[in-house]
């Protein structure tokens, strides 16, 4: 059997061969047969908009690999900035590269006291953390604006470094200021995860010594929440990025589209549900009313997963060891009892609807003390460094603006009438 397709004009008669290649059809000859017909694919579904060689993802057998090694090994054994270096750099670190690399991002934790007197303090008392990252990300564009040098090595490097060291600095603000509590500054003595857990909770003692149980659970959530090819979030960086923009204004949109709750914003929908659930005995009535289109199971359901996330199934093994030390959180049987209607449920088994990477996490970060809000924060902090990747490959890849066509089904042209003249 021929590995390839033929498209014929019908109009003409004319035909192009093009060949499958690795699993897809290059538009380049199509194009060339058909000057001006576009290819109409809502939402990108079936189109690839790029090559990229970071994340391997197979959403019917469960597969996630990070640069080829598979996401169980690398949560079973190694750690987010050796993650983060695999994935901006393509191999493991050597020991020598693991502590420079962990070097320079721990030197790079503080921020411009001005990000957070004049910015970041002049958000309103009760602004979401997700809207001040996002907008803060943005405004580091403005206080290195060397990093418009996009084409320079050195210079990108160093706003890898800054946004992968800064991320947790700039989450842990946002909190601090959202609960009223003030600043804490970056310790360079503890690990990446420690760190971020003192900026956020350390109020009076000396030094903050998170559970090193709990801090191996935020570690290892970093990890599974590192990268995940092509969804909403990385392609707003790729789109954005092809415009030659500065990583953070190309990383704030991306953060952007991680706030919806069709996306990052799913974890906290799914405490929400939970919490109105209330109770295991409602479950199955709460499941009748999905089915019959009121709202949606949050944490449920993926464009590309077809089976159980294997995310959530490491996280769900996560969240025993977290309640060991913070106790177990009430609405996890409920969530328990949800998977098991649902997934002996006709509605979610024919349309292969599984939990997702955000059904657990809620969970485990609300038992860790977490706000609500902050779920979100903490699901930008490790995707930094997957929208990093991302980026570096885009531009080695010099690939072109993205600039998709459309299906135009607006008004004829027709002429201006005065305001008066309007019926
Ligand atoms: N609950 C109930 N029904 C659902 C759900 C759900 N969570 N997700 C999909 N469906 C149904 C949907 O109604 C549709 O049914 P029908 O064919 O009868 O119209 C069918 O399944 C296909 O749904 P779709 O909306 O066409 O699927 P999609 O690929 O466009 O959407 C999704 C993917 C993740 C947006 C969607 O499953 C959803 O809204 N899930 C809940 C939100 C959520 O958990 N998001 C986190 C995703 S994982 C983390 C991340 O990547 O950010």
């Amino acid at each position: 059997m021929a590995q390839s397709i033929t498209i014929t004009d019908n109009r003409t008669g004319d035909s192009v061969e093009i060949p499958i290649d690795n699993g897809s059809v290059a538009a380049g000859d199509w194009r060339k047969l058909l000057p001006n017909v576009w290819f109409y694919d809502e939402a990108l579904m079936t189109t690839a908009m790029t090559e990229s060689a970071i994340t391997y993802l197979d959403g019917d057998a469960g597969i996630l690999r990070y640069r080829g090694y598979p996401i169980e090994q690398l949560a079973e054994s190694s750690t987010y900035l050796e993650v983060a270096y695999l994935l901006i750099h393509g191999e493991l670190p050597t020991a020598d590269q693991y502590s420079a690399w962990v070097h320079d991002i721990t030197y790079h934790t503080f921020i411009h006291e001005n990000v957070r007197k004049r910015f970041l303090e002049g958000f309103h008392y009760d602004a979401h953390p997700m809207g001040m990252l996002v907008s803060a990300i943005a405004a580091l564009s403005t206080f290195y604006p060397e990093s418009k040098d996009i084409f320079d090595a050195d210079v990108r490097q160093k706003q890898i470094v800054r946004l992968i060291a800064k991320m947790p600095t700039l989450a842990a603000a946002c909190h601090r200021f959202s609960v009223g509590m003030p600043f804490v500054y970056p310790d360079n003595s503890l690990s990446f995860a420690e760190n971020f857990l003192s900026m956020l909770f350390k109020v009076a003692e000396p030094r903050y010594d998170a559970d090193p149980r709990l801090s191996k659970a935020l570690d290892l959530l970093f990890i599974l929440h590192a990268d995940h090819e092509q969804n909403c979030g990385t392609t707003a960086m790729r789109v954005v990025g092809s415009a030659h923009a500065d990583p953070y204004s190309a990383a704030a949109a991306a953060a952007a589209a991680l706030y919806g709750p069709r996306h990052g914003g799913a974890n906290e929908a799914v405490i929400h549900m939970l919490t109105e659930i209330g109770s295991t005995e409602n479950v199955p009535a709460f499941v009748q009313a999905v089915k019959a289109g009121h709202g949606r199971l949050q944490g449920f359901g993926h464009r590309v997963y077809k089976n159980y996330d294997p995310r959530a199934k490491i996280i769900k093994r996560a969240a025993d060891d977290v309640f060991a030390v913070t106790g177990k959180n009430p609405l996890l049987d409920i969530a328990l009892k949800l998977e098991e209607v649902a997934l002996s449920d006709d509605y979610f088994i024919s349309r292969k609807l599984y939990p997702n990477v955000d059904f657990y996490s809620g969970l485990i970060y609300q038992a860790m003390g977490f706000p609500i809000e902050m779920f979100t924060v903490l699901f930008a902090i490790p995707r930094m460094s997957g929208w990093l990747a991302h980026w570096v490959e885009l531009l080695e890849q010099d690939q072109k603006i993205v600039r998709p066509r459309q299906v135009y089904t607006g008004a004829e042209e027709r002429s201006y009438v005065p305001v008066a003249q309007r019926s």
